[in-house]
């Protein structure tokens, strides 16, 4: 049994790994731990705390996925509820459907029983409008709901420190069942309606327990371009080892050579347990691990496999 998660799934890593030693499936423990970051307040990039899209909305995204079924649910642009990964779950297991989305995704929501957010965020108003006056010279942000030159905007509204961010979260449980979990609020100051991979099966996040499971965080149009979390595991399935599949995952990445902005963080999981991750980076990033006799998280450093243009 163990639960793997990005640096800031530490909120959530522990009872993830309580409901893991309670019997609790590896789907029940990803929901449990990535609930805990959508509403840790200090989180800037998942939940409704997060950055939001260029008109000041927070639209939030998510996706979780069962290993031993490969069943999936993935909700995006999701506007007014605390905890889009539970949106996602019921999604998995109450549909036929595997993705929905704003509106759609948002009366399904209420359909089952989840309750309007009631959270405010009057700093991050503030944030945004300074964001808008400084950085797109736009003295009034209510101008931006009529314009028709949005798109041109949010080219210069592009921050690559906020184009990162995201929580992902992979655990097994006792059963050997590998679930995988993705949230995120996405790009800060993303066009209305962009979808990054958090939500895009395969990009995001994908769960097979023949081999593994891996997950994303970063630039997301990166990872939609490569299909990257579905390629890491069929590279397992093809007979790579852990670290050999995460790398070749972040090589494909490195071959993206055209419309590039920030990098991206693979987290990766076999079917024995085995965890590791990396990133575009010389840095390499990290991720956090923790099994039911610690008592608290480990880190562990990443690969650094370096995007060579940068
Ligand atoms: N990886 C998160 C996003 O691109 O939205």
């Amino acid at each position: 049994m163990i639960v793997m998660a990005t640096g800031n799934g530490d909120v959530g890593i522990r009872q993830a790994t309580t409901a893991l030693k309670e019997g609790k499936s590896a789907v029940d423990a990803v929901e449990i731990g990535i609930r805990e970051v959508e509403i840790n307040r200090k989180d800037r990039s998942v939940g409704l705390h997060g950055y939001p899209n260029i008109l000041g909305v927070a639209e939030l995204d998510a996706l979780i996925m069962d290993g031993r079924t490969r069943n999936v649910g993935a909700v995006g642009a999701v506007k007014g509820y605390d905890h889009p990964i539970s949106i996602a779950r019921n999604v998995m297991e109450k549909l036929i459907h595997v993705f929905l989305v704003a509106e759609g995704a948002e009366r399904f929501a209420a359909e089952m029983g989840f309750e309007k957010s009631t959270l405010k965020t009057p700093e991050m108003r503030e944030i945004y409008e300074k964001h808008v006056r400084e950085t797109l010279g736009v003295e009034d942000p209510e101008t931006l709901q009529t314009t028709n030159e949005l798109w041109k905007l949010s080219h210069m509204a592009v921050d690559a420190q906020k184009a990162g961010g995201t929580t992902n979260f992979i655990a097994q449980d006792g059963n050997g069942d590998i679930c995988t979990g993705v949230s995120t609020s996405g790009w800060g100051w993303k066009y209305p309606g962009r979808l990054g991979d958090s939500p895009v099966i395969s990009a995001g996040g994908y769960a097979d327990n023949r081999y593994g499971a891996a997950a994303c965080t970063g630039t997301g149009e990166l990872c939609i371009r490569d299909g990257t979390a579905r390629n890491v595991v069929t590279y397992m399935k093809m007979g790579m080892s852990l670290e050999e599949a995460t790398t070749e995952g972040l090589r494909d990445m490195n071959d993206l050579t055209s419309q590039r902005i920030g990098g991206v963080t693979i987290i990766s999981m076999d079917h024995h347990g085995a965890h590791f991750s990396g990133n575009t980076s010389e840095g390499g990033g990290s991720h956090i691990f923790m099994t039911p006799d610690m008592d608290g998280p480990e880190t562990v450093t990443g690969i650094g496999v370096p995007y060579e243009g940068e």
